[in-house]
């Protein structure tokens, strides 16, 4: 039976540079659900589906899952990060998240990938309410928009900081407000604040509390 840390929590809230430091000081496998519905997103608009139609972009969706060998979708290879985070994507993957028989597909497939591993630490919106509702270790990470939007302007070219801050509230929006899992913290979450931590601290909080 393997055991998964669910890190959940708004855009650019430090979920991947944390959840990466988790995996290296623990040994764990790490997964990035987020991932997943960007490239879900990107093939999207590459093969000109509409991405508020919910019915093409599912069919889209199981036409990945059966290319990529089920789960294979989510480790594939085949997308650059600069690709997954073009601003095109940024704007169209709320919508693809939205829908719920996208997001059931998806975690089908997060499940069926822990399964598999021994350990592991998932990071997306909806890993410790949805998918791992029972995990026994689960991080809610946030951080005022603006400390998020800065932090991300600086460590990707991501354009500048009004466009960013922008992007990060509109997905928090939407990702807060669509009818199929939400984002929100789970109940027995531990809430991080991450705005006046360096990430050496968010890291030393999580690993204490991952021995306790
Ligand atoms: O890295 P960043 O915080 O910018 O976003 P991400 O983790 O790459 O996720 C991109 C988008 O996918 C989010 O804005 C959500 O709409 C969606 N998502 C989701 O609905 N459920 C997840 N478990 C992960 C991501």
């Amino acid at each position: 039976v393997s055991t998964v840390i669910a890190v959940d929590g708004p855009a650019a809230a430090g979920k991947t540079s944390t959840c990466l430091a988790l995996a290296e000081i623990f040994g764990l496998r790490y997964l990035e659900s987020g991932r997943t519905y960007r490239i879900i997103a990107f093939e999207a608009l590459r093969r000109e589906i509409p991405v508020d139609n919910a019915r093409e972009v599912t069919g889209l969706c199981d036409d990945l899952i059966r290319e990529s060998r089920s789960a294979g979708l989510l480790t594939s290879e085949r997308y650059a990060p600069d690709k997954l985070r073009a601003t095109p994507v940024n704007v169209a993957v709320s919508a693809v998240a939205k829908i719920a028989d996208v997001r059931q597909r998806v975690t089908s497939l997060i499940r069926l990938w822990a399964k598999s591993q021994a350990q592991c630490v998932i990071e997306g919106r909806d890993i410790g309410t949805t998918i791992f509702p029972t995990a026994p270790v689960k991080f809610y990470l946030t951080a005022t928009p603006e400390v998020r939007a800065m932090r991300r302007v600086r460590q990707e070219r991501a354009g500048s900081y009004e466009n960013v801050l922008e992007d990060v509230i509109r997905r928090d929006e939407a990702d807060m407000s669509r009818a199929v899992s939400p984002l929100a913290a789970a109940e027995d979450a531990i809430r991080i604040d991450t705005s006046g931590l360096t990430l050496d601290q968010v890291v030393s909080r999580m690993s204490s509390a991952c021995l306790n």
